[in-house]
């Protein structure tokens, strides 16, 4: 049985020293928990609460806040079960010497279920970390809200969420989701900025399978409803699918390593002067860009010449692979990075590549991140399923995007640029600062098969019906195009790019680009906010 924490007559302390023996034993108490309810979580291959702040933490950092708060509900037989700290752990600590806050559900505690007194101390601790201007991290591990406690529970979820909101684009939020995350226990993480699941131990969904058989008569199990891979592969709603606990624990050190305490201060830099002489690595981006345009290639073989030591730090890596977004250094410096990716659906953009590159932008933009745009992209994916889900409303948030960004921007065409897909990736006219291009870029309203086609359809028509060689004629058409349109000097000449440049030259233009933008400064227009299309 947990501690009641509460001191009986005979325990009373009367002198110092009592009290402090005291002390320590119900602190003791508090920090040793339900040994069996422990026993169990391990068996299930999750931590507890403490030993996962412990993990994720610098060594003896912690100082946590309200380990003796407690609830006084009385329903239920609840006035038998009043554990210190109320199943949550909360405080403050360092990562490699930086102030975060913390809190972590702890499932040994009444399932990590939330209520009043544990809300309350989740709520300080949001309200701590936006006045010091500190990342918070939410270890979640919960049954969602306290059934015994009833609409407490439900409104302390109100106010985590209006903390949430309130810290948005502030403090980089991050949440860890490392067993059952279920009802209110979800919209906490969505409202964060990165969202962390462990494969197979961690849990998201609104209503359970359960309620789901109930309601529809549906039958799923708790991994395809709401699982990491789930998330991570499908839905979007999580960034990264960790191997195990400790893999997720170093991915939020990883993660924090790039970002500024709030919106007001730098990011951390590295000492990591660039030397601009052209390297054999370089050089290989001479070659490579396939002749055929329809021949993939990996874009983060580009990302990856131009950054500090090739570190790149991707984000939702297995949800709409044909965009990238990561995070990476130049010359010490954090920068987000965009890219189509020719390697997952010909690096056209989706709906849900759309959405994951719009939210990444307001994030780099929201915390002073210089955006790098790579682009290879042969427009908006075409269909059915895309059109009726509404690529319109959604592929405009990228637009949105890009077009509310103050950040430095800097926009490379390797290949691909047409339509559409080149206005949204970071185009010159949508507000970004230096637009380079390769030779090897094209630029246009589509490609050329599909401009042929209906530029002579009506000659290739007539050829048809004169029998005469129409895919001939069709290749000819096509190279006619190429020739006079797919190109990068059209845009060169009017200003749509500002430079073409050799590919062994990007690291040195995006470097010597990335210093000249250091101090961009844009005031925008007064507002309450825009208008997003959501
Ligand atoms: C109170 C809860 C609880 C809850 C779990 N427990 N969830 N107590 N309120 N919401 C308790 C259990 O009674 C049990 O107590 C202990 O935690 C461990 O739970 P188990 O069921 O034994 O564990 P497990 O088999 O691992 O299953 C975990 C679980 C399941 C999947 C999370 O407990 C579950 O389905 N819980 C309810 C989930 C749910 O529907 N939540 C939505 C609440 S409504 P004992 O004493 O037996 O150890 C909500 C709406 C908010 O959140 C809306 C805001 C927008």
């Amino acid at each position: 049985m947990h501690s009641l924490g509460r001191m009986t007559t005979e325990t009373h302390p009367k002198t110092t020293a009592e009290r402090l023996a005291a002390f320590e034993s119900r602190r003791t108490a508090a920090h040793a928990g339900n040994e069996k309810a422990i026993a169990g979580q391990h068996a299930k291959g999750k931590q507890t609460a403490r030993e996962r702040i412990d993990q994720l933490l610098d060594p003896g950092s912690f100082q946590e806040i309200d380990e003796f708060a407690r609830h006084h509900s009385t329903q239920f037989g609840m006035e038998k079960k009043r554990p210190d700290g109320d199943g949550v752990v909360c405080g403050l600590g360092t990562i490699d010497g930086r102030t975060v806050a913390v809190f972590a559900h702890d499932f040994t505690v009444l399932g990590g279920s939330l209520a009043e007194a544990n809300g309350r101390k989740i709520v300080k601790t949001q309200k701590l970390a936006l006045k010091i201007g500190c990342p918070i991290i939410g270890i979640n591990d919960s049954g969602g809200a306290r059934i015994q406690e009833g609409v407490s529970s439900i409104a302390l979820f109100a106010e985590i969420f209006h903390w949430n909101v309130k810290s948005s684009g502030v403090i980089p939020q991050i949440s860890l989701i490392m067993g059952p995350s279920a009802g209110g226990a979800v919209y906490s993480p969505a409202l964060t900025d990165f969202t962390i699941m462990v494969d197979g131990t961690s849990h998201m969904y609104i209503t359970g399978p359960d309620v789901i058989r109930t309601v529809t008569g549906e039958e799923v199990g708790h991994e395809e409803l709401g699982g990491g891979r789930t998330h991570n592969t499908v839905s979007g709603n999580a960034h990264y699918l960790a191997q195990d606990e400790e893999d997720a624990l170093e991915y939020v050190r990883d993660l924090l390593s790039f970002m500024p305490q709030n919106n007001l201060d730098p990011a951390p830099v590295e000492d990591h002067p660039a030397d601009l002489t052209v390297s054999d690595a370089d050089e290989a981006l001479d070659t490579l860009v396939p002749d055929s345009a329809n021949q993939p290639y990996d874009i983060l073989d580009v990302v990856r010449t131009v950054v500090d030591d090739g570190d790149v730090l991707e984000t939702s890596e297995l949800f709409a692979p044909n965009v990238v977004t990561a995070f990476a250094r130049v010359e010490g410096r954090a920068v987000g990075i965009i890219a189509n990716q020719p390697m997952a659906l010909a690096g056209t953009l989706d709906i849900d590549a759309s959405e994951k590159a719009a939210r990444f932008v307001r994030f780099c933009d929201a915390f002073g991140f210089p955006i790098l745009t790579f682009v290879d992209v042969p427009g908006f994916l075409p269909g059915t399923d895309q059109e009726l889900g509404g690529i319109i409303r959604r592929g405009a948030k990228l637009i949105y995007a890009y077009g509310e960004a103050t950040v430095p921007l800097i926009t490379l065409i390797t290949r691909k640029a047409y339509g559409g897909a080149y206005c949204v990736m970071g185009s010159k006219q949508l507000g970004a600062d230096l637009n380079f291009a390769w030779p090897s870029a094209q630029i246009a309203v589509m490609g050329a098969q599909g401009a042929a086609n209906i530029l002579h359809r009506r000659d290739l028509a007539a050829a048809e019906a004169a029998g005469e060689d129409v895919e001939a004629l069709r290749a000819s058409l096509v190279e006619d195009y190429e020739d006079q349109l797919l190109n990068p000097y059209l845009a060169a000449e009017e200003g749509y790019i500002d430079a073409v440049i050799k590919p062994s030259e990007t690291r040195n233009r995006i470097v010597r680009g990335l210093r000249a933008l250091a101090n961009k400064h844009v005031d925008a227009p007064t507002r309450k906010h825009g208008n997003i299309p959501l």
